[in-house]
């Protein structure tokens, strides 16, 4: 969620949205599809065990809600859980599917601040294979979504980005905070990605919180396309030797991936590929909690909204409720496995 103005990303031009396509049509599909899945023991190849499956009724126990003021200066009031689900604004569905949104129906002035929702889960991690299924994501104009980790007195205990970005974006970013002393470093091999290095330097203070991280060269990886093919699946195996992180659009979801028996070493090239060659892991990333949010113009919003092709100014997208129709997470699920065999 830190960001920097280098990772301004080539926006979407406005028209595409005025498109055939219209992604409140997908909900009826998706109703049709979605099961709660409920936990069970491995069987065949899979070396990884399943020890948490946030999904259905029971998600929104299993996760804390912020209230505080937004760390990254959006124009947010991120609501209690009381509040959330009492304004409808976090709900699950009866297919299981969790639902977080930002208010797309009140008035809020110009520079004022909308209800969203930021989670993060109780459990925290120490590693692990995390698969994290989205049946669409939130964007729009001043629109900053993101999924991602964060241990304790950031930067020192490390932040995985795994899904995030901003206003009409078409391709995900993934991104590590880290204190001093970590790098993707020269030794990279350009295959072993199939994204774009922004920036090789993962240590983040005050001064720069660039992170280091990669730019997905596919443009169905974020917002509007990824949501018209109702979504998918990002997956990253975080362990001693780096941060390998996959995404698969709904259409290519590997079977292993959806049989709850998950073998990374059958998915080929990932997107992003973090090595330990010059990171050691176990002391830049520890204690995550797992967060998804929603914010407003911010830190990432406020500064890139002039390039991104959407009208006017930032404050006053805040104020025009219409730009929030699509800033919502339906999760389907997300469970994490144990890697050790
Ligand atoms: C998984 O296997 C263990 C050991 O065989 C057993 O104790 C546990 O109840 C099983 N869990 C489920 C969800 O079936
Ligand atoms: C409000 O936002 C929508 C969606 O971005 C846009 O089409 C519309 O022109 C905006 N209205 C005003 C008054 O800015």
């Amino acid at each position: 969620m830190r960001w920097s103005v280098a990772f301004v990303l080539p926006l979407l031009p406005l028209s595409v949205l005025a498109g055939k396509f219209h992604e409140s049509s997908l909900r009826s599909r998706h109703a049709g599809h979605a099961r709660i899945i409920k936990a069970r023991n491995n069987t065949g190849a899979s070396k990884f065990t399943l020890t948490d499956m946030y999904t259905g009724e029971s998600f929104l126990d299993d996760w804390d809600f912020f209230s505080g003021e937004d760390p990254t200066h959006g124009n947010v009031n991120y609501l209690t859980k009381e509040d959330a689900i009492g304004k409808a604004l976090a709900f699950v569905q009866a297919d299981g599917t969790t639902v977080l949104k930002v208010d797309d129906f009140s008035n809020v002035a110009e520079g004022g601040n909308r209800d969203s929702v930021r989670i993060s889960t109780k459990k925290t991690y120490n590693g692990g294979l995390f698969i994290a299924d989205f049946w669409s994501m939130p964007h729009g104009c001043s629109v900053w979504p993101a999924y991602w980790s964060v241990g304790p007195n950031w930067p020192a205990a490390g932040e995985i980005d795994v899904l995030e970005g901003v206003h009409e974006q078409e391709a995900n970013q993934y991104t590590l905070h880290t204190s001093a002393g970590c790098e993707i470093g020269a030794t990279f091999e350009r295959n072993s990605a199939l994204s774009t290095i922004l920036n090789d330097q993962c240590a983040s203070s005050g001064a720069d919180n660039r992170g280091c991280g990669f730019r997905d060269p596919d443009f169905q990886t974020y917002g509007h396309a990824f949501n018209l093919l109702a979504g998918g699946v990002f997956a990253h195996l975080w362990d001693n030797s780096g941060i390998k992180i996959w995404r698969f659009l709904r259409p290519s979801i590997p079977a292993d991936i959806t049989a709850k028996t998950p073998d990374p070493s059958t998915w080929g090239t990932p997107a992003a590929f973090f090595p330990a060659t010059n990171c050691d892991m176990a002391s830049h990333f520890f204690d995550h909690s797992l967060v998804l949010d929603t914010t407003i113009c911010g830190d990432f919003g406020g500064p890139t909204y002039a390039g991104s092709g959407c009208p006017g100014t930032c404050a006053q997208a805040v104020a025009n409720a219409t730009n929030f129709k699509f800033a919502t997470w339906q999760i389907n699920y997300i469970a994490v496995y144990d890697p050790s065999h």
